[in-house]
């Protein structure tokens, strides 16, 4: 189990870099503090002079317990007269220490518990965030977003095979959406996109990332073909410093684009089941889309696949004419 050593290295780049900014900033308080009150200084330099004077008792032996009581009990008044210091001047107690974003683990990303190192919950954080940032890194996310989508491009002629006026049926589909996006929470429904090329549904499913990871989400937006190559190059090459799933497993919503028209394969058919399936059942939400009919997608997948997709996705029937060739 574990993420690629890139993921491992920006993750921990990361809470370096913010224990980083918490040393300079308690620096720099420091400074000022001196610049303003030299007797902070005073007494900074005492409370060090006491730690040396320590080691050097230890050092000479004689009665050591008597000097180190002694030196002890001038320490806490140093550090006494610092803290009453710094009151008298509406400075708090720790203004000199740095304040760390996690005060579990200081920044550091372990912490000891009962013996142990232990992972702290701000680094597995910070190690799901930095896996959707490298595999969304090669996705079109920035321009498909719900101001850019029109629904006016779709026909308001009612279409008598389909029983619907195009442009009607995208308006709910586009606000079913949008209202997705807007109250999306790690527990949401799946959802699955079905219709012919060119209407809109890459757009509205980029529309919907983006909006999530704006809201603070763990996102993955991938196409089939380049999802299931990973996953196969991963498998047969039994990399152990990678692992794909595991990102596709854990985050907050996961996107799959285009299923259908990656490279059919055995182990394609039965990852998409397995991914599909363990995220259901911990009620992780997926979006799939596809130019297959269920049909189809009964065909070239399984009926288990199909009917797991169907017991849990809101299905949206994306209808009209193919927008690439349409004129905005
Ligand atoms: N309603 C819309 N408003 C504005 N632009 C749109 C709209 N629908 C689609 N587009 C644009 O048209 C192009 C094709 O749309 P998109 O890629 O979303 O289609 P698709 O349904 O995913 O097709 P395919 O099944 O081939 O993947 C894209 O450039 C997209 O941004
Ligand atoms: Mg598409
Ligand atoms: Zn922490």
């Amino acid at each position: 189990m574990g993420y690629s050593s890139t993921v491992y290295k920006s993750a921990a780049d990361k809470l370096a870099q913010s224990r980083l900014d918490a040393e300079k900033s308690a620096d720099r308080r420091r400074r000022e503090i001196y610049e303003k009150l030299p007797r902070a200084k005073e007494l900074e330099q005492q409370i060090a002079s006491c730690g040396v004077e320590a080691a050097r008792t230890v050092l000479r032996g004689g009665d050591v317990v008597a000097e180190m009581t002694k030196l002890k009990d001038k320490n806490l008044s140093l550090q006494a007269q610092l803290r009453e210091l710094l009151a008298e001047n509406g400075y708090a107690a720790d203004v000199m220490e740095p304040h760390y974003a996690c005060q579990n683990c200081q920044d550091t990303g372990y912490y000891e518990y009962m013996g142990r190192t232990v992972m702290c919950a701000c680094l597995k954080q910070q190690l799901v965030a930095c896996a959707c940032e490298e595999l969304n890194r090669s996705a079109p996310l920035k321009l498909c977003t719900f101001e850019s989508f029109h629904t006016d491009s779709y026909s308001d002629v009612f279409d008598a095979s389909l029983g619907v006026v195009p442009r009607r049926h995208m308006e709910k589909i586009f606000k079913f959406c949008k209202s997705y996006a807007q109250n999306f929470t790690p527990e949401a429904g799946s959802i699955l996109m079905k219709g012919a090329t060119g209407l809109g549904k890459t757009h509205l499913s980029l529309a919907i990332a983006n909006e999530v990871i704006r809201r603070g989400y763990g996102v993955i937006y991938v196409s089939a073909p380049a999802l299931f190559a990973k996953l196969e190059k991963e498998h047969f090459s039994r990399s152990a410093d990678s692992d794909t799933m595991d990102t596709l497993l854990g985050c907050d919503l996961l996107i799959i684009d285009d299923l259908g028209t990656e490279f059919k394969s055995q182990f394609a058919t039965a990852q998409a089941y397995q991914l599909f399936n363990a995220r259901v059942l911990q009620s992780k939400p997926v979006i799939v889309s596809t130019n297959l009919t269920m049909a189809e997608l009964e065909r070239e997948y399984s009926n288990r696949f199909v009917s797991r997709v169907n017991g849990a996705a809101q299905k949206l029937d994306f209808v009209g004419d193919d927008l690439r060739i349409k004129r905005f």
